[in-house]
C-alpha cells in the first residue's frame, strides 16, 4: 500500500484528505496535537487509518514519531498557524512571530524531520495560503508567514529531486481555522466573501484535498504553488 502522512489531518483540510485518500485505498496515518481531535479524526476516517499525537513545534517528538512511523510515501503538511491577522498599523509583531512559530517552522520542521523516510519517488505537500498574493486588507502578516514558505518551494524542489514538491494555496475555506470569530460573524465573513468570489462560493476543505491527491498522483509535477481559492486571487 501507498504510505501518505498526513500532518495536522485532524481537522478541515487535512482530514478532507485523510478520508478522500484513504476512499482511494491509501494507507493513511495522521498526526496532530490533540489525542481526543486525533481519536474522533481516525473514527471518522475508518478503513485502516492510523494516528500518531505530536506537537510540531518540538523536533525531537517529530523525529521519534517518523522513526516509529518509517516509509514514506507521501508527506501533506496541513500544520495551521492562525496568528499575525490585522492592520499594519496596528499589528502586533510579538502576534506575528507567533505565526510564523505557528505554521512557518512547524510545516518546515516536519518536512525536514520526514525526510530521512521519503522515498525517491514520494512527494511533500505544502498547504499555503493565498493571503501570499491576495493583497487583502489586514493579511499583510498572514501573506508574509505563506508567502516565506511559498518562497522556498522552487528551490526545495530542485535540492529535492527527485522528491516532488508542492504547495496548494487555498482560499477562504469552511474550516475550525474561522473558529476564533463567533457563529454569526462567521457565517457572515463567508457570505461577504462568498459575493466576490469568482466561482460564488467558498471553499470546502474537499476542494483542497482533490488538489492535493492530484499532487501526489501526478508524477511530472514539482515546485508548484497551486491557487484552489474558487478564483478569489483573481482580485475584482
Ligand atoms: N481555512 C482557511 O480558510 C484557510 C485559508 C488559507 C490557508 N489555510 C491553511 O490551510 C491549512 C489547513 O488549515 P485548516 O483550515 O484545515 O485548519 P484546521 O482545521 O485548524 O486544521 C489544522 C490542523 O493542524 C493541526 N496542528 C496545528 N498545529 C499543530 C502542531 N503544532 N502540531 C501538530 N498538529 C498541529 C491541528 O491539530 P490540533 O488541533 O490537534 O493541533 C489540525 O489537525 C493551514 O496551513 C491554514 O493556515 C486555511
Amino acid at each position: 500500500m501507498v504510505r501518505v502522512i498526513i500532518a495536522g489531518g485532524t481537522s478541515g483540510m487535512g482530514l478532507a484528505t485523510a478520508k478522500l485518500l484513504a476512499q482511494k485505498n491509501f494507507e493513511v496515518i495522521i498526526l496532530g496535537r490533540n489525542q481526543e481531535k486525533l481519536n474522533q479524526a481516525l473514527a471518522e476516517i475508518g478503513q485502516t487509518a492510523k494516528g500518531k499525537s505530536v506537537d510540531a513545534t518540538n523536533l525531537e517528538t517529530l523525529k521519534q514519531t517518523f522513526a516509529d512511523i518509517g516509509k514514506i510515501d507521501h508527506l501533506v503538511i496541513a500544520l495551521s498557524g492562525g496568528k499575525g491577522i490585522g492592520l499594519f498599523r496596528e499589528l502586533d509583531l510579538d502576534d506575528l512571530k507567533n505565526g510564523f512559530e505557528g505554521k512557518f517552522f512547524p510545516q518546515l520542521r516536519t518536512a525536514q524531520a520526514a525526510l530521512p523516510y521519503i522515498t525517491a519517488t514520494g512527494s511533500i505537500t505544502f498547504i499555503t495560503s493565498i493571503s501570499s498574493q491576495s493583497k487583502a486588507i489586514g493579511t499583510a502578516g498572514l501573506g508574509a508567514i505563506n508567502g516565506a514558505i511559498e518562497i522556498m518551494i522552487p528551490t526545495i524542489a530542485k535540492e529535492l529531486k527527485p522528491i516532488r514538491v508542492n504547495a496548494v494555496a487555498p482560499g477562504v475555506v469552511n474550516t475550525t481555522w474561522w473558529d476564533f470569530l463567533p457563529p454569526e460573524k462567521k457565517q457572515e465573513t463567508f457570505e461577504k466573501y462568498a459575493e466576490t468570489i469568482p466561482l460564488g462560493r467558498i471553499g470546502e476543505p474537499e476542494d483542497i484535498a482533490k488538489m492535493i491527491l492530484t499532487f501526489i498522483d501526478n508524477d511530472y509535477i514539482t515546485g508548484q504553488i497551486i491557487a484552489v481559492d474558487g478564483g478569489l486571487s483573481l482580485g475584482q
